[in-house]
């Protein structure tokens, strides 16, 4: 099938890369010209595992191509995906100006009759307005179609998720329509879901707002347990076995980062304000998230004050492991708030340094290895969870920090051992291991 995929961030470029993988004849659009050229030399605007080798191999393959001339991709193509961002505005509200410029340009270049699939997150209502747009800025008259086709993929597993998604939901206006995308979808042999626009268009922010909700609620447990002595891994051990519940997602930290879930719960909460519904059971989800960082620093606070002539040793900056993606990473406000009490911060993570550097206050020290960033430290503070740091040499740590006290917001650690070996050890809802 020939396909056109317009917008070459994280959903975009994998999507484009796996239709290809498919044996489709994907061009990718932006309008961004450095991208592109990027992208024709090989190069990969984005840290995502196994992306670049399955771009390589579809270029060489003759499958996969890039472009900033959105006519000649539309023009070329029976289904046209619709991947550009969909940041949110101050209000919460989602801003929908890049869909609808594209939207625009997809209906002055169509010659014959397309399917528009909105891949993008956006708010339910955006179908219409899509088709809207497109009925008032079509140059030559032909039909076409709108489509809702969510995406669920995460960062750091993007092509895996988009190769085996739990569900491939379409939102068509006929099952005529959701057939050409069912199609497409049919070598990957996943569930599928078939139903209106507005339907599929919900699906999206209520699992988010879902999977959101059971990290808020952890949270919350988490602060129980700490105030209670009891240990909020076990809780969640306990609660997950249930298999109404689930144990995923029961992780407790720092919250949630990134650039969907704080985004899609205030874009929910706004929809349905709009609507004339009040959602008060995000807005406390919402609420909860944003304590967790504050929280975490009260708790170094209270072990080290006053932090003015402390140093403190960063370990993880990206909002999760596996990629170099800062948007809202909880390091951020953590760090900024270390630096804001006079505390002198060195900083490590394995990626996403590059990308941290015009989000962090000034001042912070950038340091090649987790030892680096731990020597002469007061305290140690881990942030996110990569996988090098459950595998670091802890006893190396300690030797070179001054105070050996760690400050765990993934609870990535076991209390046990940290107490073995010496370290004063501080997590999220389970019982501090202090100084003997
Ligand atoms: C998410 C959804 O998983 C995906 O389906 C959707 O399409 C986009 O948003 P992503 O933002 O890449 O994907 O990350 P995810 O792995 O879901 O983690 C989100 C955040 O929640 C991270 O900050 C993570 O640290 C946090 N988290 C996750 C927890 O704090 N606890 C958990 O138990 C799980």
């Amino acid at each position: 099938m020939n396909i056109c995929v317009v917008g070459t961030g994280y959903v975009g470029l994998v999507t484009g890369a796996v239709f290809a993988d498919l044996g489709n004849e994907v061009v990718c659009v932006d309008n961004v010209a450095k991208k592109i050229a990027q992208l024709q030399a090989g190069q990969m605007p984005i840290y995502e595992p196994g992306l670049e080798e399955m771009v390589a191999r579809n270029v060489a393959d003759g499958r996969l191509t890039f472009t900033t001339d959105l006519a000649a991709g539309v023009r070329r193509a029976v289904i046209v995906f619709i991947t550009v961002g969909t940041p949110a505005k101050d209000t919460g509200q989602t801003d929908l100006a890049a869909v609808e410029v594209v939207a625009r340009q997809i209906a002055e270049a169509m010659e014959r009759y397309t399917v528009i699939v909105n891949k993008s997150t956006v708010p339910v209502g955006t179908g219409n307005l899509v088709r809207e747009v497109i009925e008032r800025h079509q140059t030559t008259p032909v039909p076409f179609d709108v489509v809702s086709n969510p995406e669920f993929l995460r960062e750091g597993s993007a092509i895996e998720d988009t190769l085996r998604p739990d569900r491939i939901v379409i939102g068509a206006p006929t099952q005529q329509v959701a057939m050409t995308l069912l199609e497409l979808y049919a070598p990957l042999e996943r569930p599928m879901i078939i139903t209106d626009v507005p339907s599929a268009e919900i699906i999206k922010y209520a699992s988010n707002a879902f999977l959101a909700t059971k990290i808020s609620f952890i949270n919350s447990i988490a602060n129980i347990c700490e105030l209670a002595g009891a240990d909020v891994t076990q809780v969640m051990k306990g609660m997950g076995l249930d298999p109404r519940i689930g144990p995923a997602f029961l992780q407790a930290g720092l919250g949630y980062g990134g650039s969907c879930f704080p985004k899609d719960t205030d874009s929910l909460i706004h929809t349905a304000a709009t609507l004339g519904a009040d959602f008060p059971l995000l807005r406390a989800v919402v609420d909860t998230n944003r304590e967790r960082a504050s929280h975490f620093v009260r708790t170094i606070e209270k072990a080290l004050a006053p932090l003015d002539d402390k140093t403190l040793g960063v370990l993880g900056l990206a909002f999760k492991p596996n990629t170099d993606d800062m948007r809202e990473a909880k390091s951020v406000e953590v760090i900024s708030r270390l630096v804001e009490r006079g505390a002198t911060v060195r900083v490590y993570d394995p990626v996403a340094v590059g990308n941290a550097r015009a989000l962090l206050p000034p001042g912070v020290v950038y340091c090649e290895s987790p030892y680096a960033a731990a020597t002469d430290a007061d305290g140690v503070v881990l942030v996110t969870e990569w996988n090098e740091f459950k595998l670091l040499n802890l006893e190396r740590l300690r030797t070179v920090m001054r105070r050996p006290a760690v400050f765990d917001g993934r609870n990535l650690w076991e209390a046990e051992r940290m107490k073995r070996l010496g370290f004063e050890y501080h997590s999220m809802g389970r019982k501090p291991v202090l100084p003997s």
